[in-house]
């Protein structure tokens, strides 16, 4: 018996095709090579550790255009918007209200995303440039949440109010356990994918967080704040929101693409009955959004109420229904907020980038639907 033995008889049972999936696995020193039919989006048998040769270009190009898109809260002045803040009329009671509860929302929400990209979406993606793109988007998650500690510290808000408005106030609770029990299932150490039903619960988180949290209710979000920066109040919190609007349209968008290529690659999974309830998700997403709309706007204000976002809830999951090859949840309805577009046309705001000297490159090639 040499002292090399134990290493010739592990103790730990072999990797398993899971293990292996993750990138922890035992190094395969016999493998072969990499080559692009190996690779998968789920399931592959390919080692993840290896980036090259590319596979998805759609995945590098987003975590390219990620890169370049970089910035921080804090270089976003928040001197106006203080002043607005601390000034007794500068806003009316219904518009502080729905500053604080959207700021709320936003702020636990972010957090979720990143414990969902990290601890359920990253494990069960097998593939490395994908991967990538998530390493890119979790900072950019992290960036979000800065944003949120940066505007609490700039206003003099209650940070305890504002963080705990996830538990505190029902309507955003309802949101975030809607969508938190979809990635709790891949929590469990035990999950994994390769059944059709794991697979299925692994498309229904994707569905949860990159459609419906980031693609849907993060909109009204965006919507509540710009409209009030088009009336120019709270200018510095709207241009960071013009900031963590074109990340999003980036996340939604790899989002999409990984959806569909997974469903592409393994057609068995998308059944009549699942794209049934992926759809009937969607519809309970946007009543969720209803009732949150008319919870943080009780008495609606200039250009935006509860029942115009309810209609652009409606316009947007049709959207979101026509991105994923499913048939549309509501009836036919027009953007309420043309002027978004506007506003998401990043090229079009002429001083936008004037404190910048990096010249966003990716800004045109976004789509903000
Ligand atoms: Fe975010
Ligand atoms: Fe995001």
């Amino acid at each position: 018996m040499t002292n090399l033995d134990w290493d010739d008889t592990p103790t730990t049972t072999p990797a398993t095709d899971a293990a292996d999936a993750t990138g922890l696995g035992a190094i395969d020193r016999s493998g072969g090579r990499v080559s692009i039919s190996d690779k998968a989006m789920i399931n592959a048998r390919a080692d993840v550790n290896q980036l090259l040769p590319l596979k998805y270009k759609w995945a590098w190009e987003k975590y390219l255009s990620g890169c370049n898109n970089h910035w921080m809260p804090t270089e976003v002045s928040m001197q106006a918007d203080i002043a607005l803040w601390k000034s007794r009329d500068g806003l009316t009671e219904d518009e502080r209200r729905m500053v604080k509860r959207n700021l709320g929302f936003f702020a636990a929400s972010e957090s979720l995303v990143a414990n969902n990209i990290v601890l359920a979406i990253y494990r069960h993606l097998t593939n490395p440039e994908c991967r990538q793109y998530l390493l890119r988007q979790a900072f950019e998650e992290a960036v979000h949440t800065h944003t949120f500690q940066y505007i609490v510290e700039s206003l003099g808000l209650d940070e305890g109010e504002l963080f705990n408005m996830y538990r505190e106030v029902p309507s955003i609770t309802d949101k975030a356990a809607w969508a938190l029990k979809h990635t709790q299932s891949l929590d469990d150490p035990n999950f994994a994918t390769g059944t059709p039903e794991n697979d299925q619960a692994f498309l229904r988180d994707l569905v949860a967080f990159y459609v419906i949290f980031e693609g849907m209710w993060f909109y009204t979000g965006f919507a509540q704040i710009l409209s009030l920066g088009r009336r120019n109040k709270m200018v510095g919190i709207a241009e960071q929101y013009q900031y963590i609007l074109r990340d999003e349209s980036i996340h939604l968008n790899f989002g999409i693409d990984v959806i569909n290529q997974i469903k592409q690659e393994n057609p068995h999974l998308w059944t009549t009955d699942f794209q049934d309830e992926l759809r009937g998700m969607l519809r309970d997403a946007a009543d969720l959004e209803a009732a949150y709309a008319r919870d943080t706007m009780p008495r609606g204000q200039l250009g935006l109420n509860a029942e115009l976002c309810a209609q652009y809830m409606h316009f947007i999951a049709n959207r979101r229904c026509a991105q994923l090859g499913l048939e549309p949840v509501f009836a036919p309805a027009e953007n309420p907020f043309p002027w978004m577009s506007e506003v998401m046309d990043l090229k079009k705001e002429k001083n936008f980038f004037e404190s910048r000297v990096i010249e966003y490159q990716s800004g045109g090639s976004l789509s903000w639907e």
